[in-house]
């Protein structure tokens, strides 16, 4: 099974996923054994929790893991990207996980038919499939109702493959209400659930839940830089800003965080903050991902 993005996952196959993510957080041992399984990890964009946690995540399901260190590869030489894939498809790697700069390219390995399963990693500003489904595990975890919940996705979303992951898990799971704030110059560009504000004040109101989005300097056009003076004065969480959401409200970031940019340090690091959690759940999720891949049905 590939595992590409979260639209083309049933409520079923999302609600399976957390089952066994928290499953395998319970029961660390007793993991299951998939030592028949080798795992390519094709990180052509830096990554530093998505491509640990995986190789965690397949060490502790007992398969193998290759890192392809792409620097040296043979792309290098003029081989291209679908080469590459069948090449290791060849020598019997049955689970690409790949991250790439452009959006698109999981979809397009997946379609190349060399017989192994594809995991997306975060694909340009397209999707980011298994940060949404470690963000609602963390969710859940603390909040069990997502029906009943505010939560608000403050920062660049148009450029935000976590994002627009996460409208579609908001969606899957009939979230509240979702409220997705950002100045008009990094507005996105498609809504697929919840309702979009310009105001910090109006999206944090009550909140149960609050993301915060890197400010993603390396993918602005030159027409999209926005000065940080501004962007700080009006949409930087601070702990002053926090006080408008619910006063158990949780705070979230994919990470990696640009701190004192778009989130202050001692609300990172503050009683309200889950980022770390999010991180320790990432591995779980992952195994649950990679399970998944092996499965012809789940
Ligand atoms: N959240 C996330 O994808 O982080 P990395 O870029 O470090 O993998």
């Amino acid at each position: 099974m590939h595992f590409l993005e979260i639209s083309q996952l049933t409520v079923n196959e999302i609600t399976t996923l957390m089952q066994r993510a928290f499953y395998f957080k319970s029961n660390p041992q007793a993991f299951p054994n998939y030592n028949q399984y080798t795992v390519a990890h094709l990180f052509y964009e830096d990554s530093t929790r998505t491509r640990v946690s995986f190789e965690m995540a397949a060490n502790h399901l007992n398969m193998s893991v290759i890192n392809v260190d792409l620097q040296h590869s043979s792309e290098n030489k003029g081989e291209t990207l679908d080469d590459t894939m069948q090449t290791l498809a060849a020598m019997g790697v049955n689970i690409f996980v790949i991250r790439h700069s452009q959006d698109g390219v999981p979809e397009h390995v997946a379609e190349l038919g060399h017989g192994a399963c594809v995991i997306n990693a975060g694909d340009g500003m397209h999707a980011h499939p298994s940060q949404a489904m470690l963000d609602m595990m963390t969710i859940i975890e603390q909040k069990p109702h997502p029906e009943h919940l505010k939560i608000a996705i403050v920062g660049d979303l148009r450029h935000s493959r976590v994002a627009n992951s996460l409208q579609c898990m908001c969606a899957a799971l009939n979230v509240g209400e979702l409220a997705l704030i950002a100045p008009e110059l990094w507005q996105p560009s498609s809504v697929y659930y919840g309702h979009v504000t310009t105001s910090l004040s109006d999206g944090l109101m009550d909140a149960d839940v609050v993301i915060c989005l890197r400010v993603q300097n390396e993918r602005l056009s030159t027409t999209e830089y926005m000065d940080m003076t501004y962007y700080r004065a009006n949409y930087a969480l601070t702990s002053e800003r926090l006080l408008l959401a619910k006063p158990n409200a949780m705070v979230m970031h994919p990470g990696p965080l640009n701190r004192g940019v778009e989130i202050d340090s001692n609300i990172a690091d503050g009683p309200q903050s889950f980022i770390l959690e999010q991180v320790r759940n990432g591995v779980f999720m992952r195994m649950a991902i990679l399970e998944y891949a092996t499965s012809s049905t789940f």
